[in-house]
C-alpha cells in the first residue's frame, strides 16, 4: 500500500514525539532524527549509529527564528548568514542555550543548528514543531546515505520509520561554520563555499586548523567505503590501474571515458563539474564497494576552490578506507597534481 507523504509525515511526527527514530531526507544527505529535547531518544541515535557519545549532533529547525531557544549570545553574523543561506545546506555552531541537553552537544558549550530546505524535512519540522537532532543516517565513519534505500541498507531495523524523499540534491554534508568562539571558523567545507561565507560577512573566514577537530566530520578518517581507496592523478591512472590489476580486480571512478586498453574491471564516469560530482559521489562509492573489485581508484579531482568540499571528502575516504596499509600507499594524494 502506498501511503501519501502527508500521512507519512503525520506518523513520523508521532514517532518522534514518542521517542522514536525517523530517517528523513535533507538537501545534503539523509538524517537520522530524534526529538532533540528527549535524552533517551537522542541516546538511541548514538546506539544505532555506533557513534561515540562525545560527538555532538546538529539540531534541525523549521525556521531561523527558533535559534533563540537553542543558542545564547547570538552574534549578528549568525542572523546575516541565516537570512542569506537558510533554509539551506549551512550549519552554524553557536553558544548553546542553558536548557539544551548534554546528550545533543556531547557536553560542549556550543550547539550546531541548521534549517534544511528539503520539502520533506521542512514538512516534518513543521508537523513536529520542535528541534530534531539528526546526524547523517549512516553507521559511524561510513559514507553518508543519499537515498532512502541507502539508509535501510545501513541501519535496517534500528530506524522506526524512513521517509523517502528521493536522492539528495547536494549529496555531501552541510558546510559547518563555527561562530561560538569569536572569529568565524570553517569546520567542514560543503557546497556553500568559504568565498560565499566571506562575501556575506564582508570578512575573511578561516579554515579550522589541523589541531584537535571537534567535529568527527573533521577527523582525518571519515566518510569511508569498505574497500581500500586511492586518489590517483589522471596522468598516472593508466599505469596504476595496470599495476593494481595484478593484485585483483580494480574499480575506477574517473571523470573521463574508459581508455580502450584499460585493465580496470569496472569503470564508472562521474560528472565533470563539482556540484554534479558531489551529488553522485556517495552513491558511486557504495556501488563500487559492491562491485566485486578489491580496490577503488579515484581520479584525483581538480584542486580549484569549487572542488574543495569534494576533495575534503575523498581525502578522508582514503584515510578511512585502510588504503594507507596497502602496498600501493605510495600512490597517495600527495602525488596528485
Ligand atoms: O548535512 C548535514 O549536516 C547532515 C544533515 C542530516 O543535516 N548532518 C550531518 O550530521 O552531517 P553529522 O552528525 O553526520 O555531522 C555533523 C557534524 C559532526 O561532525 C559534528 O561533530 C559537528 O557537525 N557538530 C555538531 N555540533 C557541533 C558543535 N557544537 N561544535 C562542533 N561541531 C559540531
Ligand atoms: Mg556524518
Amino acid at each position: 500500500m502506498i501511503v501519501p507523504m502527508e500521512a507519512q509525515i503525520v506518523e513520523a511526527a508521532r514517532v518522534l514525539r514518542a521517542g522514536g527514530l525517523v530517517a528523513f531526507p535533507t538537501e545534503t544527505v539523509y538524517g537520522l532524527g530524534a526529538d532533540a529535547s528527549n535524552a533517551n531518544a537522542v541516546g538511541r541515535i548514538f546506539a544505532v549509529k555506533g557513534r561515540p557519545a562525545s560527538h555532538p549532533l546538529i539540531v534541525h529547525l523549521h525556521h531561523a527564528a527558533q535559534i533563540q531557544h537553542w543558542a545564547r549570545e547570538i552574534p549578528d553574523a549568525a542572523h546575516e548568514l541565516a537570512a542569506r543561506f537558510w533554509p539551506g545546506p549551512l550549519t552554524l555552531v553557536l553558544k548553546r542555550a542553558p536548557a539544551v541537553l548534554d546528550a545533543v552537544t556531547g557536553g560542549q558549550d556550543s550547539i550546531g543548528l541548521r534549517v534544511p530546505s528539503h520539502a520533506v524535512a521542512q514538512a516534518l519540522l513543521r508537523a513536529f514543531d520542535g528541534g530534531i537532532a539528526a546526524p547523517s543516517a549512516n553507521r559511524f565513519g561510513r559514507v553518508s546515505a543519499t537515498t532512502a534505500q541507502h539508509v535501510r541498507d545501513e541501519l535496517g531495523e534500528g530506524v522506526d520509520l524512513v521517509l523517502d524523499g528521493g536522492a539528495c540534491a547536494v549529496g555531501i554534508e552541510s558546510t559547518i561554520l563555527d561562530l561560538s568562539t569569536g572569529a568565524p571558523v570553517l569546520l567542514r567545507p560543503g557546497c556553500i563555499t568559504l568565498e560565499e561565507l566571506s562575501a556575506c560577512l564582508h570578512a575573511p573566514v578561516a579554515r579550522s586548523g589541523a589541531g584537535a577537530p571537534r567535529a568527527p566530520g573533521g577527523l582525518p578518517a571519515h566518510y569511508a567505503p569498505q574497500l581500500p581507496l586511492y586518489l590517483v592523478p589522471r596522468s598516472a591512472l593508466d599505469a596504476v590501474v595496470r599495476e593494481e590489476a595484478m593484485r585483483g580486480p580494480v574499480a575506477v571512478l574517473a571523470r573521463h571515458a574508459r581508455p580502450a586498453a584499460s585493465a580496470a574491471a569496472v569503470w564508472m564516469i562521474a560528472p565533470p563539474d563539482a556540484p554534479g560530482y558531489a551529488h553522485h559521489l556517495y552513491a558511486a562509492l557504495r556501488q563500487l564497494d559492491r562491485s566485486g573489485c578489491t580496490r577503488i581508484l579515484v581520479e584525483a579531482p581538480p584542486e580549484t576552490p569549487d572542488w574543495f568540499a569534494v576533495q575534503d571528502r575523498l581525502t578522508r575516504a582514503v584515510a578511512g578506507s585502510g588504503s594507507a596499509q596497502q602496498p600501493s600507499a605510495r600512490i597517495g594524494v600527495a602525488d596528485a597534481t
